[in-house]
Parts: structure tokens; C-alpha cells; sequence
């Protein structure tokens, strides 16, 4: 196969390598690049020829060629892995082209416990599940110590992982508004479905989400307040992400408070 001849300078090269790492691309997946934005895509481009391509068309889409929203398409649903399969089958995010596999939910669909973070992150691109990585085995450790564990079988001692954005944004950037309001509908009719006893939100941005309310984390942490869904209120609690406290571990002793609370409201109910 003719090999066109690259002039770029090693300068060059090494600026193009940081800024697809920044963009997201910082995983070898095959041995052809595939430019999945060009509309033909052509196996065996260059893998730096996809630096023209990559961000324009993404926004282009954003504002332009899609209807907004997605309602019908989660209404229609009415099982979680039909809403897999429709988010699996859905084209309208943007940040769907640049993920490497969709990241829906994990954990026991009987849970009375739902988590819901923020947004996949390169090992939840990967393995195609929420908090696989680092920040995900925080979470585990800090579950077990109340006793519950998204492997269990009973749903009292279970949880059902998901998140409020359902692609990994490229370069973990913040979702566009349009992106988040694409992934919503899908996570509103997750909850109708799963019905959980309780919601508790890593981070702030799925709490503002869920309740409408826009206090910063420091004072909604900690204290319960309400998600209404579908007309049914159902109580949430929010708490420091895993991320952050892999940050700041002096925070972790907040978290463990946060736990506290919601094991005692587990064991009231
Ligand atoms: N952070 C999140 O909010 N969700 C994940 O799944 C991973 C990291």
C-alpha cells in the first residue's frame, strides 16, 4: 500500500499527539485509524489526517441537523435494556461519534438504591460500564462499608449505577447543554423503570438536574431533598463525587457522614 509522506515536523507531531490526546483520543483501539466523523470513512486514512475533521462536524450536528430532544424515543421504552438498546440504536448525540462505546448502567435493576454520576470517563468508555476505573473502586469500597455492593443479588443490600450523560465527552469535557438535554429523557424514564427507593447523586450536576435546584454541593450534600419523577417524589440524597475525594481525601470524611445518612434512612424504611 503507498504510504503518502507525512512533512510534518516532530515539533508538529508531538502538538498533534497532545491535542488528540486533549480531544479525547488517548487509546491505541486498532491498527487502521478510522475517521468516524467523515462521512465516508476511509480505513487506513493517516491517524492525524482526523485532526481536520474532528471537532467542526460535532458541533455542526449539535446546533443543526437533529431535533433536540428525545422524549418519545425514551417514552417508548418500557424495560432498562429496551432503553439500552435505544441509546444503543440512537445517532442524535454527538457525543456518541467520539465515545468508544456507549456506558448505560450496571448494578442490580432490583436495587432500592440508584446512583447517578456525571459522565463517563476513559475507563467507562473502555469497558462500557459507569465508574470502572479509579473513581469507581472508591465507590465500591465506600458502598461496601455500608454494606451494599452493585454485585449483590438482593436488592436491600444492591445498587443500580448510572449516569446523567451516557457517552464519555471528549477529552472529559463539560457536556453542551444540547448533549445533556439529548441524554435526560433517557435517565427520567431509567428511574420510572427502575423505581428506586432512593436516589443519591455524585455530584452536583446530576442533584441540579434531578431536583431543579441549583445550590452549590456544600450545602446540598449530606441533606436529603426530592427528584420528582413522573409525579411520584422520590427522596434523594447528594454527595461528593468519588473523583473529588480521590482529590481531596481530608473531604472523605464528609462522605462517610453522607453514607451514615443514607444507611440510616435505609434501615428506617
Ligand atoms: N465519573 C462519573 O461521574 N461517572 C462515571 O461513570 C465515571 C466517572
Amino acid at each position: 500500500m503507498e504510504t503518502k509522506r507525512n512533512d510534518m515536523t516532530p515539533h508538529e507531531a508531538a502538538a498533534a499527539l497532545r491535542w488528540l490526546a486533549e480531544m479525547g483520543a488517548d487509546e491505541i483501539i486498532g491498527e487502521e485509524a478510522v475517521n468516524r466523523l467523515a462521512a465516508a470513512a476511509s480505513a487506513g486514512a493517516p491517524v492525524l489526517a482526523a485532526k481536520a475533521a474532528m471537532p467542526a462536524p460535532v458541533v455542526a450536528e449539535t446546533r443543526h441537523s437533529h431535533a433536540p430532544a428525545t422524549p418519545s424515543q425514551a417514552a417508548a421504552c418500557g424495560s432498562l435494556a429496551e432503553i439500552a438498546a435505544a441509546l444503543d440504536a440512537f445517532d442524535a448525540c454527538p457525543l456518541k461519534k467520539t465515545a468508544t462505546r456507549l456506558c448505560y448502567a450496571d448494578g442490580n435493576p432490583a436495587a432500592r438504591v440508584m446512583l447517578v454520576g456525571e459522565a463517563p470517563d476513559r475507563d467507562e468508555d473502555i469497558q462500557g460500564k459507569p465508574f470502572a476505573g479509579r473513581s469507581g473502586q472508591l465507590l465500591d469500597r465506600m458502598l461496601a462499608a455500608i454494606g451494599l455492593s452493585r454485585t449483590a443479588d438482593d436488592r436491600e443490600n444492591a445498587v443500580f449505577i448510572t449516569n446523567l450523560i451516557f457517552w464519555r465527552p471528549p477529552g472529559n469535557r463539560t457536556p453542551t447543554e444540547a448533549e445533556t438535554q439529548m441524554c435526560l429523557p433517557f435517565l427520567l424514564r431509567t428511574i420510572e423503570l427502575q423505581k428506586p427507593d432512593v436516589i443519591v447523586c455524585l455530584g452536583v450536576t446530576p442533584a441540579h438536574r434531578l431536583t431543579g435546584r441549583s445550590d452549590g454541593m456544600l450545602k446540598m450534600r449530606g441533606r436529603w431533598t426530592t427528584a420528582n419523577i413522573s409525579g411520584r417524589n422520590i427522596p434523594l440524597l447528594p454527595t461528593l463525587h468519588p473523583a473529588f475525594l480521590l482529590r481531596q481525601p481530608a473531604q472523605k470524611r464528609l462522605a462517610w457522614r453522607d453514607l451514615l445518612t443514607l444507611r440510616q434512612a435505609l434501615d428506617a424504611h
